[in-house]
């Protein structure tokens, strides 16, 4: 594959549309435990949160999916030469991010239409550890582009 400097403007409208799905359905959350049992027992499912939660989550599963695919196909930019251990960190990191914002969504899925009770906390669990890497990575971005001034923010912004 040949090396790139950028990433496209898909892989950035990606890259937002899933932050932005992940940050919504963390805070429209409120009562699935009690939606869930409902849904298992058959009973109607009430308000609105439950349809957002479950539809929004899908579609952000989908979208992992899609971006994941794109990142296999066309790569990210690579810095020459030899890598830092700082930059093969961060590159783990990613790779962390991936594997927690693609499991966090597959299990609610297995969770909510396989009307499993057992993998609902694992799916709560995964999206508590999700959150706490998707803190460091936008400390991590914020302290690369304003403190160390290398403007990595840019490589995600496409504002210049
Ligand atoms: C739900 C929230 C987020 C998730 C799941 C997420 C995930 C990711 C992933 C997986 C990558 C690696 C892309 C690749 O190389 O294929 C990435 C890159 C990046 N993200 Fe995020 N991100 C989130 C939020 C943010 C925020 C809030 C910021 C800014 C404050 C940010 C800034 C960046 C930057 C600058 C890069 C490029 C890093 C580089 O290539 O060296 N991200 N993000
Ligand atoms: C990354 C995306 C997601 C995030 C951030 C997220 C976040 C959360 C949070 C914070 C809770 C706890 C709510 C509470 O107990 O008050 C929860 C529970 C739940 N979510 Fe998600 N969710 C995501 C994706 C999904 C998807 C795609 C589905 C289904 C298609 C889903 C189904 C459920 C179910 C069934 C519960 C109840 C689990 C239980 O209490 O045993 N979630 N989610």
């Amino acid at each position: 594959m040949a090396s790139k400097t950028a990433y496209s403007g898909l892989q950035i409208g990606l890259h937002w549309a899933t932050a932005l799905l992940i940050a919504a359905n963390y805070f429209i959350s409120d009562g699935m435990g009690e939606a869930l049992d409902a849904h298992i027992a058959g009973d109607p499912v009430l308000g609105l949160t439950p349809v957002w939660h479950v539809w929004a989550g899908t579609l952000l599963l989908a979208l992992v999916i899609v971006r994941l695919a794109v990142r296999f196909l066309t790569g990210a930019p690579q810095i020459p030469g030899q890598k830092t251990l700082a930059e093969r960190a961060a590159d783990a990191g990613h790779w962390v991010l991936y594997g927690l914002m693609l499991a966090a969504p597959a299990l609610g899925a297995l969770t909510w239409f396989g009307k499993l009770d057992s993998t609902g906390d694992l799916h709560v669990l995964v999206m508590n550890a999700l959150m706490l890497v998707i803190l460091g990575h936008a400390a991590m971005a914020i302290f690369h582009h304003y403190v160390l001034k290398d403007g990595l923010l840019k490589k995600m912004v496409p504002l210049r």
